[in-house]
């Protein structure tokens, strides 16, 4: 596949992600109440949100999503921009296409140069060797390594992977860099088995990365005349259901997929999430608005989990953690038939 296919591969993606952006959204947070306490007993300027997870200002982040093209590389200088700004973590999207392409590497490597003290995250395959993934971390700088599951997307797509033989790679990738590896799926979510699995590969971070955001198998399938795997659109686990998951699981979780609100990223902290990631909605944002006003979005943010975390009695994430909640039946019925707590 020549450069030029590789990035307008990229292009097509911000496109198609922000095109269904309208009609997604089901991750399953309409699903968790968080019960209501009349007598809080606490206030807004008595509520810490930080430090959460890698000693992060805050408890969401910028997940993955671009570089690799002209136009990705000028949304990845914004987003940096934007978190160096506001002090939140960001991660680039896949660098496989630079380590293949070197003349690539400035659109993500444009992340550091514009944001030269914040927490970045390089973003690889499974498939990459330790060598490759040391070589995304210098190309950025990086912090810490995301490591994307994304069986679907390569099966979805015709010139995709079909070997997925990965577990042995990400052990040797999680004993052979010098920064933590987060093992994130793109968007079908995860299962206890595969934490258990993960887990004894030596991985100590997972983000369960569920279904009801964007949704790869739709932006692949449309990418191409006749989607066969139209099929797939409510396959996987969602972002609420991979949590419940994951309860038990004994790793730092991190939770992306279909997160639309601060009182989501609320109600993924209190299933048991360490941090929360947005993607499309702050591509949808910068896209839409421009960067200035995705930058706004984003302090609202920080304004309003404080007050929503007074409101709620939870001086911090622990506490908040304490908060009681009840389920709709159809995830109850879910964590009932998978034997979940
Ligand atoms: C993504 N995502 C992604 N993830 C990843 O690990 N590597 C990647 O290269 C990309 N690329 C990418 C491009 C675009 C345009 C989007 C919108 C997303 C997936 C992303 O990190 C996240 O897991 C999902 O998008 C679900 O979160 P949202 O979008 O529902 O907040």
């Amino acid at each position: 596949m020549s450069q030029s296919i590789q990035s307008h591969r990229k292009d097509e993606h911000v496109f198609l992600a922000e095109k269904f952006f309208q009609d997604q959204a089901a991750a399953g947070f309409e699903q968790v109440r968080l019960l209501h306490d009349p007598l809080p007993e606490t206030a807004v300027a008595d509520v810490l949100v930080a430090p959460g997870l890698f000693n992060w200002q805050w408890p969401f982040f910028i997940n993955a999503m671009t570089g690799g093209s002209k136009q990705t590389g000028v949304y990845n200088q914004q987003l940096a921009a934007i978190a160096a700004h506001t002090g939140l973590a960001m991660a680039t999207g896949s660098q496989a296409v630079a380590l293949k392409e070197p003349a690539l590497a400035p659109t993500f490597s444009i992340v550091r140069e514009t944001n030269p003290t914040g927490f970045l995250l390089a973003n690889i395959g499974a498939d990459k060797t330790v060598a490759q993934a040391q070589a995304a971390i210098a190309m950025i700088g990086a912090d810490a390594l995301e490591i994307h599951l994304n069986a679907v997307q390569e099966i979805v797509m015709p010139e995709g992977d079909r070997d997925f033989h990965w577990l042995t790679q990400i052990k040797a990738l999680v004993e052979g860099v010098a920064v933590p590896v987060i093992v994130k799926e793109v968007g079908f979510g995860m299962t206890r088995e595969a934490l258990a699995k993960l887990k004894t590969a030596g991985v100590r971070y997972v983000d369960v990365g569920g279904r009801g955001g964007t949704n790869f198998a739709r932006i692949e399938g449309v990418r191409r005349q006749g989607d066969q795997f139209a099929m797939l659109a409510d396959f996987g686990q969602s972002t609420v259901e991979s949590l419940l998951e994951a309860g038990a699981s004994g790793l730092t979780i991190l939770a992306t997929g279909g997160v639309r609100s601060p009182w989501d990223v609320l109600k993924a902290l209190r299933l048991g999430a360490s941090a929360v990631g947005i993607s499309g909605l702050a591509l949808h944002w910068l896209i839409q608005e421009g960067p200035a006003a995705a930058e706004a979005h984003i302090k609202q943010w920080q304004a309003m989990l404080p007050a929503l975390m007074a409101m709620l009695g939870a001086r911090d994430v622990k506490a908040l953690q304490n908060v009681p909640v009840v389920v709709a039946p159809a995830l109850a019925s879910y964590a009932q038939q998978r034997g979940l707590a």
